[in-house]
């Protein structure tokens, strides 16, 4: 009875089931075919994928990099467009012959450096109606992480920044771990560093200040950069690693153009950037930053947009006020109210005395200023998307195996409500008084991911969870202009124990008025299925699938066969041309 009271109207596909199988499954009456992978050629002159595993560094600056993660579309025509998309790390078992067992060479440390970063490259829609790449095209452009750069913002040539190769700290290099994605009403991409630590390594010994330890970094590092490349080697160069973990706008028309580096929006774990224009004209973009215990952040624009006029837009991300989130709820209470905490220096006890000396060192240590505010610990907070009718907003809390663990200090409660979290939830929110900027919120969780088939009380997942759509671990999430929820899932792919029955990492649809969720999707063997953007028609859908067959687990997507696994990304049409999800 309570299904029939809430069938949805925004939902019009039928259900695809859970799979363990090596494909990409959409719902009846839909299309699925690649678009890129990773190693296809996109500047002029870059060769064809060979999967031996031996192509240089200068081969890969020329190709589609890997780990497609977030994605925006901008067009250009009716039938041409540009993507904007993020490669987020690799993965040495595939991009080397000796699959990362060996020591790197200096070259292989740079084709490493290459496979990351973003891709931009036009494509085009025939007259069968399909999206394809146009490689060598005027507007193509790999970034990867030694492409020149700048820093703008309060951060933007303090002493923390500065280097032995800069000594203006303003002028970094490249851009890697670059996880999710925003776009800005003025045209711009923004790419989000999210797992920067991990690049980092030390020949000698470490003996790092706690507010440095928290973001990761360490004398190990399995991607072996500093070994070949002193940049990376914080014995020689410990300022190097503040120079990462901010959000990079990239003007994707202009292939000379200099990413920029806004410190404004703090630096941490960053994983996507969702933007959205208040009624008061100020930008707000809501901002996760995911590591277990982390935080919710948000930023607000000093100035505000000028729709009339575009060129004022470009550095509206220069400056604002940057925010973090404390949500305030009844001890057991799924809903509630909350707060955005004012991070700026001088203010909410961010002081000399307590560690800041001025609001650089507030932006590059952001985690410690939320901490030193108030703020509360998450579930991993991945991405946020804003509801187009500006009235709500929601995150994904992915998962965290720490809540409630003796020593951790993440208690549970709030928005963050199961000990040893392994399936995730939805936290959503509302503004008050529909106001972007304003400091008060009220919140629910839309869902708590679960197993209803092997879980207890709130590990069974919220009442629309059930035994045919059950999934763990939401991570990318986007509104389409309908205000359909589509969830991508990075979880469990074991389909045992307390996953049976989820299967591989799958994409979901909501519908955030009934609540109701169906199965949209189902990526192949070890991927995760990150990123997603539409045609402006909304008749055809991108979604990524990344990493397939990651740790050498019996992935050949897409090419099926004996071939490579590599990352794709994946158009989605409908036989009759109708709009995705209808
Ligand atoms: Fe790159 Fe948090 O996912
Ligand atoms: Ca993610
Ligand atoms: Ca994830
Ligand atoms: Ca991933």
């Amino acid at each position: 009875a309570v299904a029939a009271a809430t069938q949805s109207t925004l939902l019009g596909f039928k259900q695809v089931p859970a799979s363990t199988a090596d494909t990409f499954v959409v719902p009846e009456g839909y299309i699925a075919e690649p678009l890129i992978s990773w190693g296809d050629p996109i500047l002029q002159g870059a060769p064809a994928f060979d999967e031996s595993g031996m192509q240089d560094s200068a081969a890969q600056a020329g190709q589609f990099g890997d780990n497609t993660d977030g994605m925006s579309f901008f067009p250009l025509a009716d039938d041409h467009a540009l993507i904007a998309v993020n490669n987020e790390y690799t993965n040495y078992e595939y991009l080397f012959a000796h699959q990362g067992k060996q020591t790197l060479s200096a070259d292989e440390v740079k084709k490493s450096q290459a496979a990351h970063g973003v891709s931009i490259f036009e494509i085009k829609r025939n007259a069968k109606g399909q999206w394809q790449v146009e490689p060598g095209a005027k507007r193509n452009r790999r970034i990867t992480a030694y492409t020149p750069m700048e820093l703008t913002g309060p951060a933007a040539g303090h002493e923390l920044m500065k280097t032995a190769a800069d000594s203006s700290g303003r002028k970094p290099l490249g851009t890697f771990n670059n996880c999710a994605n925003g776009q800005t009403p003025w045209g711009t991409y923004l790419t989000c560093e999210e797992n920067f630590h991990g690049y980092f390594g030390a020949s000698g010994a470490l003996d790092l200040p706690a507010r440095e330890k928290r973001y990761g970094l360490k004398e190990k590092s399995s991607y072996q950069w500093f070994t070949q490349d002193e940049r990376f080697d914080l014995s020689k160069h410990p300022n190097e690693p503040h120079r990462f973990g901010w959000i990079v706008e990239i003007d994707p028309m202009d292939p000379t153009s200099t990413p920029k580096k806004r410190t404004a929006l703090g630096r941490f774990k960053h994983e996507n950037a969702a933007v959205t224009v208040d009624n008061n004209g100020h930008v707000v973009v809501y901002l996760g930053d995911d590591e277990r215990g982390e935080h919710l952040y948000k930023f607000v624009s000093k100035n505000t947009y000028n729709p009339d006029n575009q060129a004022a837009n470009r550095d509206l991300l220069e400056q604002g006020t940057l925010y973090v989130a404390r949500f305030n709820a009844e001890d057991g209470a799924l809903k509630g109210q909350g707060e955005w905490l004012e991070l700026t220096h001088g203010k909410n006890s961010l002081t000399q005395e307590n560690g800041f000396a001025d609001q650089a060192e507030v932006m590059i240590f952001a985690r410690e200023a939320a901490t030193q505010v108030g703020a509360t610990t998450m579930d991993r907070p991945e991405w946020v998307a804003v509801h187009p009718n500006g009235k709500s907003v929601c995150c994904t809390l992915t998962n965290n195996k720490n809540r409630g663990v003796e020593g951790k200090n993440q208690p549970v409660g709030g928005p963050n409500p199961r000990a040893k979290n392994n399936y995730g939830q939805i936290v959503r929110w509302w503004p008050r008084g529909g106001d972007h900027t304003s400091t008060a919120f009220d919140w629910d969780l839309f869902l708590i991911a679960g197993n209803p088939t092997v879980g207890e009380g709130l590990y069974k997942g919220s009442s629309n969870i059930n035994a045919d759509n059950m999934f763990n671990s939401p991570d990318g999430i986007g509104f389409d202009a309908d205000g359909r929820l589509w969830i991508q899932t990075d979880g469990n792919y074991s389909n045992e124990g307390e996953f049976a029955g989820m299967g591989n990492n799958q994409m979901l649809c909501a519908d955030p008025s009934t609540g109701e969720i169906r199965r949209f999707a189902t990526g192949p063997i070890a991927c995760e299925i990150t990123g997603l953007t539409f045609a402006l028609d909304h008749r055809t859908m991108f979604v990524g699938v990344q990493h397939p067959g990651e740790d050498l687990a019996p992935s050949h997507f897409p090419a099926g066969g004996n071939s490579k696994p590599r990352s794709t990304i994946m158009v989605v049409r409908r036989q009759d041309g109708g709009i995705i999800g209808a």
